[in-house]
Parts: structure tokens; C-alpha cells; sequence
């Protein structure tokens, strides 16, 4: 039997999803490195359905340790928060890497936001700040719209990044904040941190910020007309920047730091979003 395409898989997934939550959500919120402490006081569960009983989601790297969705209340507006992300460095393809936003997507979310721990290229951004993505550079060399062409009831997949991390929820986020930065994201591979010259590089091409997830995310988003906002927490100065070695837990320990702050934050901008 030929495998089903993978926006299939993802619909299957979005059936089983919104039966298990009872309703369908409106905002998906892709939890990141150092975004994990970020949601505890964000709402009550009223919902909550494991990665392992959703069609297409891979197992666990970890026994026990899967992702799951858990649903909060946020006024009448329903958030579905993704944690346990996989990457393309655990050896998945991009559909799998975007099965989990496309199965909110379907499932109904048609905003979602996604977040992720990063190095900071730009040396005006410290460690522990949030940064909204106004771009980014797709360094990974692949897209989740490659391979078989998706069914006709489905966008084309030569889609528009035009705008690709929605200007009108970043005016929103400055509505919560006006100081709050914005910078472009390069996302590549991993798992192995860069460079000093591959940062110099990417400093010239123009990045502000650096890591290992998110922009297949983004395109996959996009290809189904959902509303991004990006949002990267600063977890560390990117390599060669001062003159100290990158190091992983040093990276875990800022998100960790981070934790309280990223949440009252992330709150505030759920409840500008409910209000919106
Ligand atoms: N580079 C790539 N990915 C990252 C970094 C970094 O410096 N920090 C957190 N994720």
C-alpha cells in the first residue's frame, strides 16, 4: 500500500485531534527550546491528547517523554500549545518536522505562533530577551512542499513568503510592548552549533538570529493560509561573538532563567490576540 500524503496524514490527525478536544481550536502556539516553563501559568487544561495517539506523529526519542496538546482557555479564544517539537537533526523529514502545525492548522487553528531558543547574531539583543521574527533565511535545504504534489483541494505549493510572519500580529505584539525587537532568523540544520565564520556569513546575509527550527514550520503555515507570529528567546550571544565556547546546557539554563518572564509576556500577547 503507498503511503498517504503526508497533508492527508496531517487531516487524519486533525480529525482524531478535534474529536479528543471536543472542539476545534483557534490559536496553536509551537513551544520551543527554553519555552517549556513558559506556560504554566498561562490557563487551566481543558484538553489534552498525546503525540503517540495522533496518526503520522513519530514516537518519542525518549520513552515516556513524547509531546502532546494541551488546550487552555484564553477569554472565549481556544489555544492548542504544541510541546515536543521535532527537528530535522533527529533525522525526520521536513512533513514530519511540520506534521504537528499542520494538524492544528486543520484541525482549525488559523493563527499559530511558534517560538524557539536561538543564538543571537545581532549584538543588540541579550540573553534572555524575546525577539518577533520579521523574516527569515531557510538554510536547512529542503521545504516541506517538496515531494508529491499535495491533493488539488490544497494551495499550490509555490507559495508566497511575501509577509511570511504577519505584520499585523507583530503590531499587535508592539501593542503589548512597543519596545519589543524585531529581527530576521536564519534556521539551520543542527545539531552541531556554527561557526564563528559561518556566523560572519550569516551576519552578512543579513541575520539578526540563529537556530535550528522554525522556518519549515513557517512555509508549512503559510501554504495553508494560517497567521504567523514568530518569536525567538535569546539563549546565548551566537559563536565567536564573545570570544567564550557555546555550550548546550548553557543554552537549556537561559531558557530556564528565561521562563517566568517569556510567560507573563506570552500571556499578555494571548490576551491582546483574544481581544483583537
Ligand atoms: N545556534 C543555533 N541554534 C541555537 C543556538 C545557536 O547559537 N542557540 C540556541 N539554538
Amino acid at each position: 500500500m503507498t503511503e498517504p500524503h503526508p497533508l492527508i496524514r496531517a487531516e487524519q490527525a486533525a480529525t482524531t485531534l478535534t474529536e479528543r478536544l471536543g472542539a476545534p481550536p483557534d490559536v496553536a502556539v509551537v513551544l520551543g527550546s527554553g519555552w517549556a516553563d513558559s506556560i504554566v501559568g498561562l490557563g487551566e487544561p481543558v484538553g489534552e491528547v498525546a503525540f503517540d495517539d495522533l496518526p503520522g506523529f513519530p514516537p518519542p526519542s525518549v520513552p515516556g517523554h513524547g509531546g502532546k496538546a494541551t488546550l487552555i482557555d484564553i477569554d472565549s479564544m481556544r489555544v492548542l500549545l504544541l510541546q515536543g517539537r521535532v527537528h530535522l537533526y533527529e533525522g525526520h523529514a521536513a512533513s514530519v518536522v511540520v506534521h504537528p502545525i499542520r494538524t492544528a492548522i486543520l484541525a482549525g487553528c488559523r493563527t499559530v505562533m511558534i517560538t524557539n531558543g536561538c543564538g543571537a547574531i545581532n549584538p543588540a539583543y541579550g540573553v534572555g530577551q524575546l525577539v518577533l521574527i520579521a523574516d527569515h533565511l531557510n538554510l536547512t535545504a529542503t521545504s516541506p512542499l517538496g515531494g508529491p504534489s499535495a491533493p488539488e483541494s490544497y494551495p499550490i505549493r509555490f507559495r508566497d513568503l511575501t509577509d511570511a510572519y504577519s505584520p499585523r500580529l507583530r503590531a499587535i505584539a508592539r501593542g503589548v510592548d512597543p519596545t519589543f525587537a524585531e529581527g530576521v532568523y536564519a534556521g539551520l540544520p543542527g545539531p552541531h552549533f556554527e561557526t564563528p565564520a559561518e556566523i560572519s556569513m550569516l551576519r552578512t546575509m543579513g541575520a539578526d538570529l540563529v537556530g535550528m527550527s522554525t522556518v519549515l514550520e513557517t512555509i508549512a503555515a503559510r501554504h495553508l493560509d494560517a497567521e504567523v507570529l514568530g518569536m525567538s528567546l535569546v539563549t546565548n550571544a551566537a559563536a565567536g561573538m564573545t570570544g567564550e565556547a557555546l555550550s548546550h546546557d548553557e543554552v537549556v539554563e537561559a531558557g530556564r532563567d528565561a521562563g517566568q518572564a517569556v510567560g507573563a509576556r506570552l500571556g499578555a500577547l494571548l490576551e491582546q490576540l483574544a481581544a483583537s
